[in-house]
């Protein structure tokens, strides 16, 4: 049944050549029930787009890639649509805009699939996917069985769920229900970025098929396209530090970007923090940091998870001695 020694380069959006000694294609819930009663030690891979491979995948690998979305409800106001895990997110997003179906618009051309969306909370734009979020089906491994998830029992935050935490590697996503609007769709203008590019296109009364647009405009203008350079997005979460702190950054940079999540508490961009320490577009090898984004570290070609690794660890000890800010990974390490 498993294929032996199979290359993962086309299947994690680094390009890592990693290897999975076993891998399968699953491609139907039947097919998953059987392995998951059979299998008990897996390796759940989906998108691909927020890991890095840093070794061979002993385990048995499952590439998740069941399809299918469907509208399952729908009253005047809103729409509720089930996607499964395997569909990819951009399509997903735009298959929703074609039937003018709003609120996933300001997460256009975000990487991955489905099935990972809800993981880590996706996020973009002054949008996060829980903020759509409606219920999700998800088979226990130990048991086989499936339990639906409510925005409440994901536990939802900042690029953050029950899944990355109390719930690691215990349950495999198998499909997702949003509730998007099916009119009087609720624009997200307020990023700066979003309102420059409806500027620069003159448009002064969006719809969500023109912040789908400008969306993807702003992000093909400062992210890699995976499929040209290896990438997963950003590679560190931006840091929450204490007024204090951020106050007395502030009197050597006085110019440094900040949102004050409350009176205690300030975010600070960590592709600013990682500029500043001069990695910006610097290349070490074939890892690197990207030239418009520097919290997106990049694989040129042949990197290996360890180089891209290797480079992460001395950005966040170098932020730590200039800054006194330990930056957290964002992307799973394998
Ligand atoms: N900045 C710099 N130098 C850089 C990059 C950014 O100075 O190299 C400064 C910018 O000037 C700006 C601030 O940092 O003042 C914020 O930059 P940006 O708007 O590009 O957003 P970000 O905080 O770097 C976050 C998300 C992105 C998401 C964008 C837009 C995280 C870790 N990243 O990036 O998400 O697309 O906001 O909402 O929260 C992802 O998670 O993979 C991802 C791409």
């Amino acid at each position: 049944m498993f294929q032996k020694n199979i290359s993962l380069r086309t299947l994690n959006t680094f390009g890592i050549a990693a290897t999975a000694k076993q891998f399968l294609e699953v491609t139907s819930l039947e097919t998953l029930e059987e392995i998951v009663s059979s299998h008990k030690d897996l390796f759940i891979l989906s998108g691909g787009s927020n890991i890095l491979l840093t070794q061979d995948i002993d385990k048995p690998v499952i590439y998740l890639n069941t399809k299918g979305i469907e509208i399952i409800d729908k009253n005047r106001d809103s729409v509720w649509i089930k996607a499964q895990a395997g569909e990819n997110w951009h399509e997903f997003v735009c298959w929703c805009l074609e039937k003018n179906f709003g609120g996933l618009e300001n997460l256009s051309l975000i990487p991955g699939n489905v099935g990972t969306s809800p993981m880590q909370n996706i996020g973009a734009y002054g949008v996060e996917i829980k903020d759509c979020f409606e219920s999700l089906e998800a088979m226990e491994i130990s048991s086989g069985e499936i339990r639906n998830f409510t925005t409440d029992d994901c536990a939802f935050g900042y690029r953050e769920s029950v899944f990355k935490n109390t719930l690691k590697g215990q349950f495999i996503i198998l499909n997702v229900t949003f509730k998007l609007t099916a009119k009087n769709h609720k624009i997200n203008d307020d990023y700066g970025a979003i309102k420059e590019q409806l500027k620069i296109a003159n448009i002064v009364d969006p719809g969500i098929n023109d912040i789908s647009r400008a969306v993807i405009a702003i992000r093909q203008s400062k992210l890699p396209d995976p499929k040209e350079i290896g990438n997963s997005g950003s590679f560190f979460k931006n840091p929450v530090i204490s007024t204090i702190h951020f106050l007395k950054l502030q009197t050597m940079h006085p110019n440094i970007p900040h949102y004050a999540l409350s009176e205690e508490q300030i975010k600070v961009p960590a592709g600013w923090l990682v500029e500043k320490c001069g990695f910006k577009g610097k290349r070490f090898g074939d890892a690197g940091v990207h030239k418009n984004q520097a919290l997106v570290l990049v694989n040129y070609k042949n990197a290996q998870g360890k180089d891209i690794l290797a480079l992460a660890r001395t950005i966040q000890k170098t932020v730590s001695q200039e800054f006194e800010i330990d930056l957290e990974m964002e992307v799973n390490i394998i």
